[in-house]
């Protein structure tokens, strides 16, 4: 039997700024959602301010900012979907504070950065950056010297998250001897060898590839020494975040000769837009493959982007299921067949989860299933319930004190 939902489904207001790819309206409608308004760039404050007002989830990619101000004005918001990997646009903790959990999409372009870092590492042992510009200027460097096939070289992975173990599955498919080095402890997939330490895997490695995060731990991680490490005639590919590779560092390693090549697409100061200047100490050397941070850049990124944040949208919508927040307790939940489902978004104090299970046992009425989980301020409780209650019970939640959100689901 089709559900029914407390909130009929068209009266969910879908907002999406910043011409969010079209698989996330898709996936909403094909979900029921047929509520929707898409703007195909950012909104200025005012309109920010007016659109959200009436929005039950708002969808924005990176260029919008929700601010505490902007959240003042959100008063039926649900939920916010970052359609981007990060969520910094978002002031997360006013959101939290509001019962409004932030959803993205970490690992959409996993597969779109691996693929670049394999096509750059052959390029990148081919000679190919030089021969390329050297054609563009009428030069015919026809020579096999300094030219290798990856197959059975060495590739050192630092940092083996989502994308270092995906790049670590393709180029061992090329034949690549796999090496890694992680902080944490890894599952080693195919023949790849985690290396004890970061040294370790720079003094084996033809090519090195880093894949890790921005931390204090990270910065500068590949700098003078580490490069003094590599091999003579080893490449390094940087598609992690610009902080990461000491430029000065690599300009010299290139000088000498140590560094037979280097692919960089993030750098320590990257141009806000399209229309800023790009500036690098690196824009002299032809072996160095530069890219606009575009690692990630792909139409099926952006079409997997739309679908991954859609549908947790929809499903902490249709079930309370708040997996994948990056600012709520985390509450996995499937849809409960027989029953209505409460939800009551609470501050952490004592005493509130007696209350709310007394507005349900004072009518005699049977929990059928209660999920809690909380943090050091929110306390966020799914009651599924037997029996079929009228909206009284909504106004008795809410009435508790230290009470932030209330909705019956279904
Ligand atoms: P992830 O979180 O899945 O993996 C990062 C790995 O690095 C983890 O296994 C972690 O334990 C490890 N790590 C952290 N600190 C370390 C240290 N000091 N030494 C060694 N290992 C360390 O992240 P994911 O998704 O694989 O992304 C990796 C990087 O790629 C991030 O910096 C991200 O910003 C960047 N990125 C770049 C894109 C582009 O367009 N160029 C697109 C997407 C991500």
């Amino acid at each position: 039997m089709a559900k029914k939902y407390s909130l009929d489904k068209d009266r969910i207001k879908v907002v999406l700024l910043e011409g969010i790819h079209k698989s996330a309206a898709d996936l909403f409608i094909s979900n029921g959602y047929n509520n929707i308004e898409s703007f195909p760039g950012a909104l200025d404050d005012d309109l920010l301010k007016e659109k959200i007002s009436t929005a039950n989830i708002v969808g924005i990619r990176s260029r919008t900012q929700i601010t505490k101000e902007i959240l003042d004005e959100a008063g039926k918001l649900l939920a916010i979907g970052c359609f981007s990997i990060g969520t910094n646009q978002v002031d997360g903790h006013a959101a939290r504070q509001m019962g409004i959990p932030v959803f993205n999409a970490p690992f959409s372009n996993t597969r779109s950065v691996a693929e670049l870092v394999i096509a750059e590492a052959i390029l990148l042992m081919r000679n190919i950056p030089i021969k390329n510009a050297a054609a563009h200027r009428g030069k015919w460097l026809k020579s096999a010297a300094n030219c290798f096939e990856i197959r059975g070289k060495n590739l050192g992975i630092v940092g083996y998250g989502h994308i270092g173990s995906q790049v670590s599955i393709l180029a061992e498919a090329l034949g690549m001897n796999v090496y890694y080095f992680d902080i944490a402890k890894k599952l080693s997939l195919g023949k790849a060898v985690a290396c004890s330490s970061l040294d370790e895997l720079l003094k084996v490695s033809n090519i090195v590839t880093l894949h890790v995060p921005e931390t204090p731990l990270t910065r500068n991680m590949i700098g003078e020494k580490q490069i003094s490490l590599m091999r003579w005639g080893s490449c390094l590919v940087n598609a992690s975040r610009g902080s990461v590779v000491n430029i000065q560092a690599l300009t010299s390693a290139l000088e000498s000769g140590r560094l037979l090549g280097a692919a960089v697409d993030v750098f320590p100061d990257e141009p806000a837009s399209n229309n800023d200047p790009f500036v690098s100490d690196l824009q002299k050397y032809d072996n160095v493959i530069l890219s606009p941070h575009v690692g990630g850049s792909t139409v099926e990124a952006q079409q997997n982007i739309g679908t991954e944040v859609a549908e947790k949208l929809v499903n902490y919508s249709d079930t309370g299921s708040t997996i994948g927040a990056t600012n709520f307790v985390q509450l996995s939940l499937q849809p409960n067949n027989n029953a209505q489902r409460f939800m009551h978004i609470h501050k952490n104090e004592p005493g509130i989860l007696r209350q709310v299970n007394y507005v349900f046992t004072s009518r005699g009425i049977n929990i059928a299933g209660e999920y809690l989980q909380t943090d050091s301020e929110i306390g966020y409780v799914i009651v599924d319930t037997e029996s079929c209650l009228g909206s009284e019970i909504i106004d008795e939640l809410k009435a508790i004190r230290g009470t932030i959100r209330v909705r019956m689901l279904y």
